[in-house]
């Protein structure tokens, strides 16, 4: 069996925390989209070529450290505008979406591009302000010396730069339920997000 959960929205909008609940939730596999263009950002920060990077990119290179900075996600959105990169990671995501058992994928344009046939599909979002809100408590956990301003500059001008993009912008999918997480506990955008599943579930 495959059904495939694909989750988008915008940065910091809470997919991953919601993503990996779902998973957990119905046992499926989980892959974090991002990570891809992180770690073609990274190496591209360290001198490599976008689409030579992307075509190399093997799965220990999404464990690598430091993929989770404001800089690197900079990078990342600064790649994902190259369609060659983009491309070239389309058959390692449409693969892990068919998987035996289940896959939830989360990113800015797999409801629309990488699984348009996907049996649900999310678009979670949360205004700018809530969401360099909570980026900037995650940034601060893990170390980081980072103002919000900053941080909220950094989202805005990735929002922008995704959606604006000739490939694959960042936009929900007609058929996707939208989820607005600002007013929202994690508890209630998870559930939310389960519910709206079961939804679709329930109609395949
Ligand atoms: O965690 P956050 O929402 O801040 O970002 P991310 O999901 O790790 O994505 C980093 C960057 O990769 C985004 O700003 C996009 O430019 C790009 N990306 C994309 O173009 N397509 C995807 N499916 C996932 C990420």
């Amino acid at each position: 069996m495959s059904f495939a959960i694909a989750i988008d929205g915008p940065a910091a909008a809470g997919k991953g925390t919601i993503s990996k609940a779902v998973a957990a939730h119905y046992g499926f596999a989980h892959l974090d989209t991002g990570l891809l263009y992180r770690a073609v950002g990274a190496k591209v920060r360290d001198g490599a070529d976008p689409v030579e990077a992307a075509k190399a990119l093997v799965a220990e290179d999404l464990d690598a450290a430091g993929l989770r900075t404001a800089e690197v996600a900079q990078a990342a959105s600064r790649v994902a505008v190259n369609a060659d990169v983009r491309a070239a990671l389309v058959d390692f995501q449409r693969a892990f979406a068919r998987r035996a058992g289940g896959a939830v994928l989360d990113g800015r344009d797999i409801g629309t591009v990488i699984c348009p046939e996907a049996e649900a599909k999310l678009f979670v979002t949360a205004s700018a302000e809530v969401r360099a809100a909570r980026r900037y408590r995650e940034l601060l956990e893990r170390g980081a010396d980072v103002t919000p301003e900053e941080v909220l500059a950094d989202v805005r001008e990735r929002d922008a730069r995704d959606t604006d993009r000739a490939e694959a912008p960042m936009r929900p999918a007609e058929d996707a339920t939208l989820i607005d997480t600002s007013a929202m506990s994690i508890e209630d955008a998870i559930a939310a997000a389960i519910a709206a599943v079961n939804a679709r579930r329930e109609e395949t």
